[in-house]
C-alpha cells in the first residue's frame, strides 16, 4: 500500500520505494505538512511540530498563542487570515472579498489515477499508482478544494494537482490556483533552475537559497526557453551522484510560476503552478476548475538519481502511443540545407543522398505551403505551393518512400500571417485586444485558440494534409510568444482566462490529431527548444532541442535538458560549419558524437560535403544504428558537467546492461594539459567489459573506479567514443 492513513493521529503517509511524504490534520481542521524525504518504513510521529508563540504571528484562537497559520507548515496555504507567506490560491467573491480559509473536510483513497479533464497528465494502472484526495472547504463561500496526490510507488514519484468546486449559489473568481505547495522545516538548500533564450536554452543555474523568494516564471503564454517549468532544491553537498535533491516539474505548456520562499524561521516553502498574472478563472455555481499536474521527485542519489526517476517516469507514465517505446528514425531535415529556397529537384537530390547514407526519414521543413518565400506570409494556408512543388505533396511523399525512407512534414498550426488567405477570410481568428494594434512577432500573429471554432479549423486544415499524403512524421513548430491575450468570444469577467484557455485549446487540437493519426511520429518545436516541457511530451514523444546546433553549445543544452527529459526525447542534428549560430568550426566527428548522444539526425546539404565527409557521415549513421537502442532505451549517466569547465563526459548503459557507450569531449586544447580520466558509471563492478573498438578487456570496477586514461591530443573540440560489451 502506497498510502497509509493513521486514524489515531490523523496522519497520511505517502510512501514510494525512494521517498516518504507525510501530512497531518492538526486540531481536526488544518492540513499541515510534516515530512518529505528519504523513505521511512513507518512514520510514528518523530518530526512533531514544535508549538511556540512567535512575535507578529497572529492566532486564530486567542486562548492559544502558540498556534498561528504564519508558523504552521501547510499543505495548501490560504490567504488573508494570518499566514503572511506566499499563498497557494486566491479568490475574489462577488462582494470583492479576497479572504479565504480552508479547513479539512475528509479524504478518499482510490486505486489508480483519474484523468485530468482536457490536460496532459501522467497515467498508470491500479498496480502502478494509488490516489489520495483530501477535501478542504471554505465554509463561508462553499468552495471545495480537492488536493490530489498520486503515488507511483515503484517509480519513486508523487504527482499533485488541485480541483476547485464552487458549491455555492453565487459565482466566485479564482485569482490564484497553484498545483502544489510544500513547507519544509529545514534550511541550507541550494536552488537549481534552468534559464535561457532562443539558441541558448536551458542553462543550469545553481545558487544558495537565502532569505526572501527565488521565483521563476513565464508570462509568455508558453512554457518558454527563458525559464523552464522546473525547480530543484539541493542539499549543499549534493552533486551528480549523491546527496538529497527534490525536483518539481510542471506538466503544462503555458504561463507558470515556481518559487522557493525562506521565511523568518528558515523554513522553505516550495510552490509551483499556473501563474496568477492574467490567470484568473470565473467559476459559476456548480462548476469546477482543474489545475495541471506537478511531478515531484525526491532522491538521495544526486542529480543522476533525480534524472533516473524522471526519465523512467516519463517513459512509462507520460509518453504515449506506439512511438513512445519505438526506436526513433535517423532523420535529415532540409531547413538548414535550403531554408525557404527549394525546388522539387533540390529536395529529391538531398533525399537521394540521404538514403544512400542510411538515413531513414526525410523531413520537409518550413516553406512548402501558400506562397511562403520568407517568414512573413502564408501561415494558416496549409495547402501546397505548386510553384515549388508542382507535383504536389502526395507525389513527393511517394518519391521519398520509393527511396526507402519515411516522409515528414513541418507545420506551424497555431499561427496566422496577415498575408494569407486565412487572414483575409477570418481576420477575427487572431488573438487580439479590441481597439488596440497587433503586436507582431517574426512577422506573424497568433490564432485565438481559446475559441473552439478556431481550434476546429486548425484540426480540419492539418487533417486535410495528413489524410491526403503518406506522412510518417510531423514537426509541430511555434515561433512567437503570445501578446494581447484577450478574446472577443468571452465576457469581461473571463478575460483573465484566455492564456490558460489558449493552452487548453492547443491540447484539444493535439489530442484530436494525435489520436486520429496514431501512426505519425510527432516532434514538438518552438524556435528550437522553446517549449520543451512535460505537457508537450504527453502528445509528442520528442522535441527539437535548440536551433543552436553548435557542438559546444549543444553539450550544455543537452546536458541540462537531460536533468528531467530522457535523451530519446531530444532532437539533435549535425549541421554545417562554420556553425550558423556561433560561427564556430568543430570537427564533424564531435558534432556527430554530440548529436548521437540523443535522438540523432542531420540538417545540412549532404550534396555539399566532400566524399571523405560523406564517408564519415555513413560511418556515423552505421554506428548510431548499433548503439541506438542503448542511447534511446538505456540509462544515461552524466559524468562531467560542461557548465563547470573544459570537459563533458557521459555514458549510457543498455537496458539489458550488456552494452555501454561513453563519450568524452574536451572543449579547448590546453598547453601542459593534464591527462584526463573517464570514469564510467552504472556498470557491474564484478563483470568484465570488452572495448569493442580496441579489443581490450577491463573489469567493471576498474572502468568505474580507476577509469580510462584519455590519450592527449592537440586539438580543440575533440571527442572520443568508447563502446564496451559485457563479456
Ligand atoms: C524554427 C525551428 O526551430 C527551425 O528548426 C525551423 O523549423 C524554423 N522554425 C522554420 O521556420
Amino acid at each position: 500500500m502506497a498510502i497509509i492513513y493513521d486514524e489515531a493521529q490523523s496522519i497520511f503517509h505517502l510512501q514510494t520505494q525512494a521517498s516518504s511524504y507525510v501530512m497531518q490534520v492538526v486540531r481536526g481542521k488544518y492540513l499541515s505538512h510534516l515530512y518529505w524525504g528519504r523513505r521511512v518504513e513507518q512514520y510514528r510521529g518523530s518530526r512533531a511540530i514544535i508549538w511556540k508563540d512567535r512575535g507578529f504571528a497572529p492566532n486564530p484562537d486567542d486562548t492559544d498563542r502558540t498556534f498561528s497559520l504564519d508558523t504552521l507548515p501547510q499543505e495548501y496555504p490560504q490567504t488573508g487570515n494570518g499566514d503572511f507567506r506566499t499563498c497557494a490560491y486566491g479568490v475574489r467573491q462577488e462582494n470583492g472579498s479576497r479572504i479565504s480559509s480552508l479547513l479539512y473536510d475528509g479524504y478518499e483513497i482510490l486505486p489508480g489515477k483519474r484523468k485530468l479533464q482536457g490536460l496532459p497528465a501522467s497515467f498508470g494502472t491500479p498496480e502502478d499508482v494509488e490516489t489520495l484526495v483530501i477535501r478542504l472547504r471554505d465554509e463561508l463561500i462553499d468552495l471545495v478544494v480537492e488536493l490530489e496526490y498520486n503515488v507511483f510507488d515503484q517509480r519513486g514519484i508523487i504527482t499533485r494537482s488541485v480541483r476547485f468546486l464552487n458549491e455555492a449559489q453565487r459565482p466566485v473568481t479564482l485569482t490564484k490556483m497553484l498545483s502544489m505547495s510544500v513547507d519544509f522545516r529545514e534550511q541550507d538548500f541550494d536552488v537549481l533552475t534552468l534559464y535561457g533564450a532562443h539558441n541558448n536554452e536551458r542553462n543550469m543555474d545553481r545558487r544558495p537559497l537565502t532569505s526572501g523568494i527565488v521565483q521563476i516564471e513565464s508570462l509568455r503564454g508558453t512554457s518558454s526557453p527563458q525559464q523552464s517549468p522546473f525547480l530543484a532544491l539541493m542539499r549543499k553537498n549534493a552533486d551528480e551522484d549523491q546527496g538529497e535533491v527534490y525536483g518539481v516539474q510542471f506538466v503544462y505548456s503555458g504561463n507558470f510560476l515556481a518559487s522557493a520562499q525562506v521565511d523568518a524561521f528558515q523554513n522553505v516553502r516550495l510552490q509551483m503552478g499556473l501563474h496568477p498574472w492574467n490567470g484568473e478563472w470565473y467559476l459559476h455555481p456548480g462548476e469546477t476548475f482543474q489545475t495541471p499536474e506537478v511531478v515531484m521527485a525526491y532522491t538521495h542519489e544526486g542529480l543522476n538519481g533525480l534524472s533516473h526517476l524522471f526519465h523512467t517516469f516519463y517513459r512509462r507514465h507520460l509518453m504515449r502511443g506506439k512511438h513512445a517505446d519505438a526506436l526513433r528514425p535517423i532523420l535529415i531535415n532540409n531547413w538548414e540545407a535550403t531554408f525557404f529556397q527549394f525546388t522539387e529537384e533540390k529536395l529529391l537530390n538531398l533525399a537521394r543522398k540521404a538514403s544512400e547514407t542510411g538515413i531513414e526519414l526525410f523531413v520537409l521543413d518550413d516553406g512548402w505551403f501558400g506562397h511562403r518565400d520568407g517568414d512573413n506570409s502564408s501561415l494558416g494556408d496549409w495547402f501546397v505551393d505548386e510553384r515549388k512543388l508542382p507535383h504536389g505533396l502526395p507525389w513527393l511523399a511517394d518519391q521519398i518512400h520509393g527511396m526507402g525512407m519515411q516522409f515528414g512534414l513541418w507545420f506551424e498550426p497555431e499561427m496566422i500571417s496577415q498575408d494569407s488567405q486565412l487572414y483575409r477570410e477570418h481576420p477575427d481568428y487572431v488573438l487580439h485586444a479590441q481597439g488596440r494594434p497587433y503586436t507582431i512577432g517574426r512577422g506573424q500573429l497568433v490564432l485565438d485558440l481559446s475559441r473552439k471554432d478556431v481550434c476546429d479549423h486548425v484540426i480540419d486544415s492539418v487533417r486535410a494534409v495528413l489524410a491526403s499524403t503518406h506522412i510518417d512524421y510531423v514537426k509541430w513548430d511555434m515561433n512567437r510568444h503570445l501578446t494581447e491575450m484577450e478574446s472577443g468570444a468571452y465576457g469581461p469577467c473571463q478575460q483573465g482566462e484566455i492564456s490558460h484557455r489558449y493552452v487548453l485549446g492547443l491540447y484539444y487540437i493535439l489530442e484530436t490529431l494525435t489520436s486520429q493519426f496514431p501512426d505519425i511520429l510527432f516532434e514538438g518545436c518552438s524556435s528550437g527548444g522553446g517549449r520543451f516541457d512535460a505537457g508537450m511530451l504527453y502528445y509528442m514523444p520528442q522535441s527539437w532541442c535548440s536551433d543552436n546546433t553548435d557542438a559546444v553549445c549543444r553539450m550544455k543544452i543537452q546536458y541540462a535538458t537531460s536533468l528531467t527529459f530522457p535523451p530519446v526525447t531530444m532532437g539533435a542534428h549535425v549541421s554545417v560549419v562554420p556553425n550558423q549560430q556561433t560561427g564556430r568550426v568543430t570537427p564533424l566527428e564531435t558534432r556527430g558524437y554530440v548529436a548521437m548522444s540523443a535522438n540523432f539526425g542531420y540538417e545540412l546539404d549532404l550534396n555539399a560535403l566532400s566524399q571523405q565527409e560523406l564517408d564519415v557521415v555513413k560511418a556515423q549513421i552505421a554506428l548510431y544504428k548499433e548503439i541506438r537502442d542503448t542511447i534511446q532505451n538505456g540509462t544515461l549517466y552524466r559524468i562531467k558537467n560542461p557548465f563547470n569547465g573544459n570537459l563533458a563526459q557521459w555514458n549510457f548503459v543498455s537496458q539489458d546492461r550488456k552494452q555501454v557507450v561513453a563519450f568524452h569531449f574536451e572543449i579547448l586544447s590546453q598547453p601542459a594539459a593534464p591527462v584526463q580520466l573517464l570514469k564510467l558509471k552504472g556498470l557491474e563492478a564484478d563483470a568484465l567489459y570488452r572495448d569493442v573498438d580496441r579489443g581490450t578487456v577491463y573489469g567493471g570496477d576498474e572502468l568505474m573506479y580507476s577509469g580510462i586514461s584519455i590519450p592527449l591530443k592537440k586539438q580543440d573540440f575533440r571527442s572520443e567514443c568508447y563502446r564496451f560489451e559485457k563479456v
